[in-house]
C-alpha cells in the first residue's frame, strides 16, 4: 500500500507535469494560472489514496483521471468566482478579476473540456462507468450551484434543503473522486460504493468546514475574504443552524439582510451577523457537525478489511483544516 505521503509527492507531481496548449495564450493562461497557485489537491489526492487501498504501486492509468478531477473541480471554481463576485482565491485574484468576465467564462469552459479529454482516457474495463459517473456528477454539481444562487433570495431554506444543495454542489464530487479511484482500481463493487459513501460523508464535513472558514478563518491562510458569504447572503450552514435557534427569526434576517455598500458597511454588517452566530452558539454546533460527518465517513467504510488507517487520517486532516 502507498502511503499518504507518497500519495501527496504523485498529486504534485501530475500538476507540475499538466500541459494545456500555448495558443491563444488568452483563453489558455487562465488554466495555467489557476492550476499553477494550485489548492489543497483533495479530490485527487482522495481518488489516489482509494486507488492505493487495492493497488502497491501507481500506475499510470490513474494519473489522467486524478488530474481530470482537479481540472473540473478548478473549472467550477472560476465560473463559481464569476457568480459569488469574489475577488479572492487561493490567495490571488480570481480569473475574472485579473483578466475580465468573458475571459472567465470561456477560459472556465474549455477547461472543462479539458477534464473531459483527460477522463475519457480511463482505460477499459473501468472506462464506461467512469464516464458515466463523472458527467453525472458533472450534471449535480451544476444543480447544486443553482440551489445555491436560489437560496440566496429565499428565507425559508431548511437544513434538509441546504443539505440536498452542499451535498451537489460539494460532497458528490468528493464522492466520485474516491469512487472513481477505486474503479479504476478494479476494486469489488461493495468497496466501490462505500468508498463513494465515505467520499459523500467526507464532502459533507468539508462545504460545513468551508461555511465556518468563510466566516470565522484567518483570510491570508484561507486565501478568500472572510464574510463574502454573509455579504452575498449565502445560506451557508452558520446561517441556517442559526435560523433553526433564534427566537427573532425577523430580526436575525434583519441584519442579515440589511444592505451594505461601503467597506465600512461591509465590515460592520459582517460583525454584526457573527456577533448574533457567537451569541447562538452556531460556530460551535458546526465544529461539531464537521466531526459528526467524518464519523460518518469512517462508519461508511467500516466494512472494508483493509486499509482503514489512510481513510482515517485523511479524515482527521480534513477535520482539522484552516485552509
Ligand atoms: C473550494 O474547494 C470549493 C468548495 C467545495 C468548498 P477547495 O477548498 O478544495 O479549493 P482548493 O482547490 O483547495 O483551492
Ligand atoms: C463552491 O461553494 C462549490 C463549487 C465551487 C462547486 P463555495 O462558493 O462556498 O466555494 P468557495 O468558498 O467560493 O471556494
Ligand atoms: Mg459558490
Ligand atoms: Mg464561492
Ligand atoms: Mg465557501
Amino acid at each position: 500500500m502507498t502511503d499518504l505521503r507518497t500519495i501527496d509527492e504523485c498529486a504534485r507531481r501530475i500538476f507540475e507535469d499538466i500541459r494545456f496548449p500555448d495558443e491563444p495564450a488568452g483563453l489558455y493562461d487562465p488554466l495555467r494560472y489557476m492550476i499553477g497557485i494550485g489548492g489543497k489537491r483533495i479530490r485527487p489526492r482522495l481518488c489516489l489514496t482509494a486507488y492505493s487501498l487495492f493497488k502497491d504501486r501507481i500506475g499510470e492509468e490513474i494519473l489522467e483521471p486524478a488530474a481530470a478531477l482537479e481540472v473540473f473541480h478548478t473549472f467550477t471554481l472560476i465560473h463559481d468566482d464569476i457568480m459569488d463576485r469574489s475577488p479572492l482565491r487561493r490567495g490571488q485574484e480570481t480569473v475574472w478579476k485579473k483578466w475580465n468576465g468573458d475571459t472567465a467564462i470561456l477560459s472556465g469552459d474549455v477547461m472543462l473540456i479539458d477534464a473531459y479529454m483527460r477522463i475519457s482516457k480511463t482505460p477499459q474495463p473501468s472506462h464506461s462507468e467512469v464516464m458515466s459517473l463523472f458527467s453525472h456528477t458533472a450534471a449535480e454539481v451544476c444543480e447544486g450551484q443553482q440551489l445555491d444562487m436560489e437560496f440566496e433570495s429565499s428565507d425559508e431554506v431548511s437544513m434538509d434543503q441546504y443539505n440536498t444543495m452542499i451535498g451537489l454542489k460539494t460532497a458528490v464530487l468528493l464522492a466520485c473522486s474516491a469512487k472513481i479511484g477505486a474503479l479504476v482500481a478494479g476494486a469489488p463493487a461493495y468497496a466501490c460504493d462505500a468508498l463513494y459513501r465515505y467520499g459523500y460523508e467526507l464532502g459533507m464535513a468539508f462545504q460545513v468546514a468551508d461555511d465556518w472558514l468563510d466566516a470565522y478563518g484567518d483570510k491570508a491562510v484561507f486565501g478568500k475574504p472572510i464574510g463574502g458569504d454573509i455579504l452575498n447572503g449565502k445560506k451557508s450552514w452558520l446561517t441556517i443552524r442559526a435560523l433553526e435557534k433564534t427566537q427573532d427569526k425577523a430580526s436575525f434576517l434583519e441584519t442579515f439582510s440589511a444592505p451594505a455598500r461601503s467597506e465600512e458597511e461591509k465590515l460592520s454588517k459582517i460583525a454584526a451577523v457573527k456577533s448574533l452566530y457567537d451569541r447562538l452558539g452556531v460556530s460551535e454546533d458546526a465544529q461539531a457537525e464537521v466531526r459528526r460527518r467524518s464519523g460518518l465517513a469512517l462508519e461508511a467504510v467500516s466494512g472494508l478489511s483493509s486499509g482503514l488507517e489512510p481513510l482515517r487520517q485523511f479524515a482527521e486532516a480534513l477535520v482539522g483544516r484552516v485552509k
